[in-house]
């Protein structure tokens, strides 16, 4: 089955052309970084706007350079949720129009199922069961998955996301959006040891996170510092200290909480998934961990970690390949708990 993904749900247009028998055949993507940039965040009815500019050049693109034609295509898979309403319904508008207009069944993939599954599309992909970090903009969460569609959550961060955390960190900084892979970078030269952040949330029990208080602590340091030295702007090592000892942060709280999961629930399999996956240090802490621990971490290539088309078109593979399809009625959401997806094929109408 040939399945054309379009992701749409907040400031990248990503889409694929994913087929069950060969894999992924190919896919493009448009980021819209620099429309943002000069905000410091995603502007929701500008993301909308280039969506629509963009959607349906970037289709023909990767009908082309997956040298195929749209007769051939089997189905449409589109994001529906969770995300920006206005951006979701460009690709849900498209993805339907094109469904109806060939004759094809089409259907609404949940953006973190896109995310969680990315790593599938590697060549060594990781085994049911295992304990899934997705660590995104919008979302972090530690959930249990025992197959496509049957995912419990064991944990999820009470107030920042990840990304958002790593954003908000780059925008004190004085980095451009987004400010998660600025802020790596620069973490990159800093010195360790300067200064120790809290790992929120890790001396009690329990899975859940929490990161506004370590933001606050940054924010903290940094005016004292300014203070300190009658400046407001901070010395570069200064920066690339107080980045790195922001993400050494983030990296210990996530290596504790990962191993209390696994430990948890008996498994050897860790996936890491969502923007923040990307994390160079993120991959090498847990890593560090797992091979303490006899186990095994997944994780997707870079352009598959951050939003993309191709976690959403192997994901609308699945289930359209399950016999899942959606009804007429648009079906974008702005919210949408991962755990009340159905099982893999049990989805009605
Ligand atoms: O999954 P994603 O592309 O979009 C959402 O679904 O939210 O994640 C984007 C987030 C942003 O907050 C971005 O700053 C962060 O992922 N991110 C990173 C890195 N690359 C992207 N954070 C830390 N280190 C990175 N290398
Ligand atoms: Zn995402």
């Amino acid at each position: 089955m040939r399945v054309l993904g379009i992701e749409t749900s907040c400031d990248e247009t990503g889409v694929a052309v994913y087929d069950t028998e060969t894999g992924l055949l190919a896919d493009r993507l448009y980021s819209q970084v620099e429309l943002h940039a000069r905000f410091g965040g995603v502007v929701p009815e500008l993301a909308s706007r280039d969506h629509i500019r963009k959607a349906l050049p970037l289709i023909q693109e990767v009908l082309e350079a997956a040298d195929t034609s749209l007769q051939e295509v089997d189905g449409i898979a589109y994001t529906a949720g969770p995300g920006l309403v206005g951006a979701l319904l460009v690709g849900a508008s498209v993805g339907r129009a094109l469904g109806m207009s060939l004759g094809v069944p089409t259907i609404g993939v949940h953006h973190m199922e896109g995310h969680l599954l990315a790593p599938m599309l590697e060549e060594h992909p990781p085994q049911f069961p295992f304990v899934a970090l997705l660590v995104s903009g919008g979302h972090t969460q530690l959930v249990r998955v025992e197959g496509i569609g049957r995912y419990s959550l064991l944990g999820e961060s009470l107030d920042d996301a990840a990304g958002e955390a790593f954003d908000k960190v780059g925008k004190m900084l004085g980095l451009d959006y987004p400010g998660g892979p600025r802020v790596a970078a620069l973490a990159q030269h800093g010195i360790a040891g300067r200064y120790k952040f809290p790992r929120p949330m890790t001396n009690r029990p329990g899975l859940d996170f929490s990161f506004s208080g370590l933001k606050t602590f940054v924010r903290n340091t940094l005016e004292q510092e300014r203070d300190a030295l009658g400046a407001e702007a901070l010395p570069q090592q200064v920066q690339a200290d107080v980045a790195f000892a922001f993400e050494d942060a983030v990296v210990q709280t996530f290596v504790i909480k990962c191993r209390r999961a696994l430990e948890a629930t008996g498994l050897k399999t860790l996936v890491i998934a969502g923007g923040v996956s990307a994390n160079l240090s993120l991959r090498a802490g847990l890593q560090a961990m797992m091979e303490k621990h006899n186990g095994q971490l997944f994780y997707a290539q870079p352009r598959f970690c951050t939003d993309n088309g191709a976690m959403i078109a192997y994901a609308g593979a699945q289930r359209l390949a399950a016999g899942e399809k959606d009804g007429l009625e648009l079906n974008v959401k702005a919210r949408w708990p991962l755990n009340t997806l159905p099982p893999l094929g049990q989805k009605s109408i």
